[in-house]
């Protein structure tokens, strides 16, 4: 089922009417074509620094370490440790007319959970904390068989969890790869943290738009809320959100899973110092998804007007032709400010721009994903308004020309966050958490239904096109992790909650204040 969406590809660049088509795609950027495989070893290997010397059984995955960590340390040349990995094995039943099966040797349980290295980041993540407020509808009920079915209405894909094994219902075809992307992620989860996922059954929408609108659950209906997963919520909406599919590569226009492209980007922003670069605001996308998009082209730099942006149009077109080698995401930190706006719903790119350490020129979003609600204004990026787009984008970027010091803060205060608390780990230990807690939810036992596929990483990837199998064994989580997630910090308490809101507006109507004065000042002195 899964195998018939990706022959079928639902991927054209022809035709006027591809609104769908970048709908999360805003700047287009991109598109790291180097073909040269980073194969990234997995976190396994990045905790090499660890001065212990591990040992691993396949059988039952143990973990011990029989270290003299003072030597160790002192001594550079020990080779740190042997690490069994588990690359995909496509020669497993991949006889012509066999399907490919699953291995069995990968292990199943997580050994001795007191052997594990503690988590390198003891707590996760501020934003981890909006976990607890995006279940907060079945906290007092739990969730019901009933409220998991209502759900399906609109959704792509069942995913089931029973012992350890994932199992998916398939029910349509999303856009592009977005499913079997979302579904490998998944699959990741289990290879790094095996046995300790919960058997669980949730329904998963591709789609943009948050569907679950808390007005219809009004009253007596309030406990009647169908849990969604999706990639983005808003404020009207009870969908829970879930990383996209691009962590593991977006596989139709060349943009590589995220580790590696992370690596990437901090070199790309060591190309270019900020003080060298471009003194503009720049955006490059595909205006016709949205209205305050095309309204957004109005600020254009002109003949008559200036308002300090250099806007582009993204020829997809052309850049499918070239490979999209063009709209590489690490080679666009040129200049000193990018915009980030919003296009069908949110935008997948808004991580790649707040990656680039330029100020992130924000246009008052509608919608959130699952870490950008601990973004805060002024600190991580800055305000633009929604109505007064020109105006607003050439005061910013006046003002940070005029605040040098502060404008590059702001932009590496961002370019920190996504490098440290949005690393692949952090993805990974949000995935658990959130089906940890999820799972503590379900009132009912999971089953596998009837005509459910069981999915592994051997059987997504071996019979995959050579795109997506590239990103694959790409993505691939080699070996069990050696430490534990880290830990779930607990939910805010609303008065918190409430006071950081006000925060982020007091912030915003500050920076519209400022924008007023500036703007008064000016045509005073004409
Ligand atoms: C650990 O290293 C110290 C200092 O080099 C040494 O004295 C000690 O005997 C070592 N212990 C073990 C168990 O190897
Ligand atoms: C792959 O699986 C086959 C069949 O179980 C086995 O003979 C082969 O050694 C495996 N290859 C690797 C690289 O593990
Ligand atoms: C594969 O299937 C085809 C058609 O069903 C059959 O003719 C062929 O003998 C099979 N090959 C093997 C190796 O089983
Ligand atoms: C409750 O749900 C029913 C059926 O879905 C709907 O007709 C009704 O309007 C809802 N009531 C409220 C108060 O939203
Ligand atoms: C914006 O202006 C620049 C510079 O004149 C131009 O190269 C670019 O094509 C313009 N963008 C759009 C969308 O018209
Ligand atoms: C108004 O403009 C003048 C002249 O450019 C400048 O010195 C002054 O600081 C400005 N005031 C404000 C509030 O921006």
């Amino acid at each position: 089922m899964l195998r018939g969406s990706r022959l079928v590809r639902p991927f054209q660049f022809q035709g006027t009417s591809s609104d769908w088509l970048p709908s999360s795609f805003t700047k287009g950027p991109a598109i790291s074509a180097a073909t040269n495989t980073i194969l990234f070893l997995g976190l396994f290997i990045i905790s090499a620094a660890i001065s212990f010397s591990y040992w691993i059984q396949i059988s039952n995955f143990q973990i011990g370490n029989s270290a003299n960590e003072t030597i160790l340390i002192s001594n550079k040349y020990q080779e740190p440790f042997k690490v069994i990995e588990f690359p995909l094995n496509c020669s497993i039943g991949s006889n012509i007319n066999q399907t490919q099966t699953c291995p069995t040797s990968y292990p199943t349980t997580f050994g001795n959970l007191d052997d594990l290295e503690p988590s390198s980041s003891p707590v996760c993540p501020d934003y981890f904390r909006f976990i607890h407020q995006d279940l907060m509808p079945w906290k007092a009920t739990g969730i019901t068989r009933d409220m998991v079915e209502r759900a399906k209405e609109t959704a792509h894909f069942r995913l089931v969890i029973v012992k350890g094994k994932a199992y998916v219902e398939k029910y349509k075809k999303s856009i592009q790869t977005r499913d079997v992307f979302t579904i490998w992620g998944i699959l990741q989860l289990l290879r790094r943290y095996p046995g300790r996922l919960p058997d669980l059954e949730l329904m998963f929408d591709c789609d943009d738009k948050p569907v679950i609108r808390s007005r219809d659950f009004r009253g007596p209906n309030s406990t009647q809320v169908p849990p969604l997963f999706r990639y983005c919520g808003d404020r009207w909406t009870k969908d829970i959100v879930f990383p996209d599919w691009s962590f593991w590569g977006w596989a139709e226009i060349n943009i590589k899973p995220w580790e590696s492209l992370l690596k990437d980007l901090k070199k790309g922003n060591d190309r270019r110092k900020w003080m060298e670069r471009e003194p503009y605001a720049y955006w490059k996308g595909n205006p016709f998804v949205a209205e305050s998009r095309k309204d957004l082209l109005k600020c254009n730099v002109s003949d008559s007007q200036d308002w300090n942006a250099r806007l582009f149009i993204q020829d997809w077109i052309l850049e499918s032709q070239q490979g999209f080698k063009q709209s590489d995401v690490a080679s666009q930190c040129t200049h000193r400010y990018k915009i980030y706006i919003e296009g069908y719903a949110w935008s997948v790119s808004e991580k790649y721009i707040l990656a680039c350490d330029s100020v992130t020129l924000i246009v008052k979003p509608q919608y959130y994903d699952f870490f950008t609600r601990s973004l805060q204004p002024v600190h991580h990026y800055w305000p633009i308004r929604h109505d007064d787009k020109c105006k607003s984008i050439k005061f910013a970027v006046d003002w940070g020309n005029n605040h040098k010091q502060k404008a590059q803060a702001i932009g590496k205060a961002a370019s920190d966050f996504i490098q440290q608390e949005l690393k692949m780990d952090f993805v990974y230990d949000y995935m658990f958490h959130l089906l940890n807690e999820y799972a503590k939810l379900l009132r009912f036992e999971p089953k596998i239904p009837k005509g459910a596929t069981h999915l592994c990483s051997e059987s997504m990837a071996c019979p995959a096109s050579e795109s997506e199998k590239k990103f694959m064994t790409e993505s691939l989580v080699k070996s069990p992790s050696v430490t534990s997630p880290c830990t779930m910090p607990p939910a805010y308490k609303p008065q918190v909650l409430g006071n950081l809101y006000r925060r982020n507006i007091n912030l915003n109507k500050q920076v519209q204040k400022w924008e007023d004065k500036y703007w008064e000042n000016l045509s005073k002195q004409d």
